[in-house]
């Protein structure tokens, strides 16, 4: 309840200027030179083409679990399942929650916007899942099924992980913006409801990102298979995937002794918009916190958790 009259307040303002950018037309990227993000912030003339906060990350997790197996939730086979797709700023910070007005997370984390007590709430959505039947809507099973199967999340159900994802970091890539305190709607006025064309936008975007980095297959290749025997060096595996991906990425790990691999985050800078998916590897802004001192755990599923 105190969210709502918070936002009202908020709400009344900017009303006026999600009006006037309904008709924030002249956003055809086809027509603009591509340039690669980060590389120059002042040769992006327009926000809808060049992502401003373009240091792109294609984020993945290896888990050994969903949680919800009794919910025939499960793992896919011989593949790392996705985490997200990320807009860090050039020197590596980032923002979070940065259009109230696309939030369907239900469970924000952090719960305001700067992560700090005094910040700005980010409402809790409570409307349940607007994903799976947006994408029913328009006919995109395909897609559904691919998310279903690759974008899984630990301990609840998938959906909110994707609304999380959509509402904390798409919101925050302005290649997608919808006309929200006056930045462009990068949409204009084709489709009905531009922020439906923002959400499917990106689900797809972060397919076409994530398919370009196969971390299963390339640890596979070379021999790093997850197993319950053996442990394997962190630099060997950063070296492989350094190698098969064009630069390093960062690897995350868990544990009092940092020695349970979980995670890899690839970094790049996009040509042009994300939505295209040409993205030139970048190294590592994070440094690895996996334990290099002593071999680390690349875990086998628990038994009946992949599908
Ligand atoms: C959009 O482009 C057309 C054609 O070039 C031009 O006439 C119009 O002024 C532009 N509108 C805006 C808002 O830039
Ligand atoms: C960035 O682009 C601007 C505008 O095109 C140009 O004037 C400037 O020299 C460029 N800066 C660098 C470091 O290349
Ligand atoms: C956010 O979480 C913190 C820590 O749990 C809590 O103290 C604070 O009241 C919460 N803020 C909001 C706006 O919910
Ligand atoms: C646009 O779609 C979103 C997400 O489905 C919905 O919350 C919103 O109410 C819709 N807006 C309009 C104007 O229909
Ligand atoms: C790495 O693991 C060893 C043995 O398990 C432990 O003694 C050491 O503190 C760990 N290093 C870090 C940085 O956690
Ligand atoms: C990444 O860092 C390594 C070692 O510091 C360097 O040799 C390499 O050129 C860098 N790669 C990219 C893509 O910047
Ligand atoms: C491997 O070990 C992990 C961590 O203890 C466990 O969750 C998983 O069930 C194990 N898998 C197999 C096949 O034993």
């Amino acid at each position: 309840m105190i969210y709502f009259k918070t936002n009202l307040l908020i709400i009344l303002p900017i009303f006026t200027s999600i009006v006037k950018a309904w008709n924030s037309d002249n956003h055809t990227c086809a027509l603009t030179k591509p340039i690669f993000s980060c590389e120059n912030q002042t040769t992006i003339l327009d926000t809808c083409c060049t992502p401003t906060e373009g240091l792109v990350l294609i984020t993945q997790y290896w888990d050994t679990y969903t949680g919800l197996e009794s919910e025939k939730s499960f793992l896919p086979l011989n593949s790392w399942t996705i985490h997200g797709l990320w807009p860090d700023r050039c020197d590596g910070s980032y923002g979070q929650y940065c259009d109230l007005s696309r939030q369907y997370d239900p469970f924000p984390s952090p719960n305001t916007t700067n992560g700090k007590i005094d910040g700005i709430p980010v409402p809790i959505w409570q409307g349940g899942d607007i994903i799976t039947p947006l994408l029913q809507k328009y006919g995109k099973y395909d897609l559904l099924s691919y998310l279903e199967k690759y974008w899984k999340s630990q301990g609840s159900p998938d959906w909110t992980f994707w609304q999380h994802e959509f509402s904390k970091h798409a919101t925050c890539f302005s290649t997608y913006d919808v006309g929200f305190e006056g930045v462009p709607n990068c949409y204009g006025s084709i489709y009905q409801n531009s922020t439906e064309a923002s959400i499917i936008d990106f689900l797809e975007s972060v397919i076409k990102a994530q398919i370009q980095y196969p971390t299963y297959e390339w640890l596979s290749d070379e021999g790093i298979k997850p197993s319950n025997q053996t442990g394997y060096n962190i630099n060997k595996i950063q070296d492989i995937l350094t190698k098969a991906s064009g630069a390093q990425p960062y690897l995350g790990c868990y544990g009092p002794t940092k020695q349970i691999l979980s995670e890899v985050w690839y970094y790049s800078h996009s040509l042009g918009r994300p939505q295209e998916g040409i993205l030139k590897p970048i190294n590592q802004t994070t440094k690895t916190n996996c334990n290099s001192t002593q071999p680390i755990w690349y875990y086998e599923r628990t038994p009946g958790s992949e599908y």
